[in-house]
């Protein structure tokens, strides 16, 4: 079965799929996407992955390829033409084709791209012993809310870090505060039971994962506060955990080569993890 992927209008095969030299995703990192999980075959939150897409190109003054109501329809039959039961959907809007320069071109078609693949996720053996993270300095733009393509401090970040046997960075601020990973979220379960993570502003991608795991702490009763933490705070946590897309809820037992806790997934975590993975099967 061929891979497809759709590009501007026509569903192609993947390796025909291609966007122009001076498309201004390519020449300016003038774009922005979103990545959507597929579970059973069917779109993981979709609704609020279109809100935030929609947020991107607000805060880009950026135009929507198609509307919201025909992306849907986009998604899904790049879903099903490459049989994705288990996996992922990418989305990409760039402003278009225009001859490079840097004022927004006038009456240019925004480009758009969406294609599929399966993922396995995290292995088994990552979630029963929890993963590696590594501090690295945030040095990204100040606007990271925006889910922009231009992701060259993350990808140093996250290089780094699997380099130092890590796998995953977590950013921290000129205040020494955590702000997130490279590619998800960041929470501790503090020392008095509080689940801290950064607040959603704009100095963090506000994740889709994150917010559906807050809303299931507090439902849990938890007690959830919304403040950055420290990487002490982090070494002393009795629990610490990633959220994404792709990972769901993943449990972290190291910083920096400290061990956090009890140096095995917490109670805390294993239970938002159970309680996460319920939530993408309904
Ligand atoms: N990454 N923070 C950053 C910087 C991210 O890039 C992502 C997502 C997240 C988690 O967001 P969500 O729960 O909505 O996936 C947090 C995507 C998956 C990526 O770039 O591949």
């Amino acid at each position: 079965m061929p891979r497809i992927t759709y590009v501007n209008g026509a569903y192609v095969p993947h390796h025909e799929a291609a966007v122009h030299v001076e498309d201004r995703g390519h020449q300016f990192a003038d774009a922005v996407y979103e990545v959507v999980a597929v579970a059973g075959g069917r779109l993981c939150h979709l609704d609020q992955h279109l809100d935030r897409l929609e947020r991107s190109l607000g805060a880009l003054s950026m135009a929507a390829p198609v509307s919201r109501r025909v992306l849907p329809v986009i998604l899904a039959r790049v879903v099903k033409l490459n049989r994705v039961t288990h996996g992922l959907v990418y989305v990409q809007i760039s402003r278009g084709v225009a001859p490079r320069n840097h004022f927004f071109p006038a009456d240019t078609a925004p480009s758009l791209v969406v294609s599929a693949w399966p993922v396995k996720g995290p292995s088994a053996e990552q979630v029963e012993k929890g993963v590696a993270v590594a501090t690295r300095p945030d040095q990204r733009w100040k606007r990271p809310d925006i889910k922009a393509v231009g992701l060259l401090p993350n990808l140093l970040a996250r290089q780094w870090a699997k380099e130092a046997g890590a796998y995953e960075a977590w950013l921290v601020n000129d205040g020494g505060f955590v702000t997130e990973g490279s590619a998800t979220n960041a929470f501790i379960i503090a020392k008095d039971g509080a689940l801290l993570t950064h607040p959603d502003d704009s100095s963090i991608l506000g994740g889709v994962t994150r917010s559906n795991v807050l809303r299931l702490a507090r439902h849990l009763g938890l007690e959830v506060v919304e403040r950055a933490f420290t990487v002490a705070e982090a070494l002393s946590a009795r629990e610490a955990f990633l959220t994404g897309t792709t990972l769901m809820v993943l449990p972290v037992t190291r910083v920096d080569g400290q061990t956090v806790g009890e140096g095995r997934p917490g109670p805390v975590t294993l239970k938002l993890r159970a309680l996460y993975q319920e939530l993408r099967r309904k």
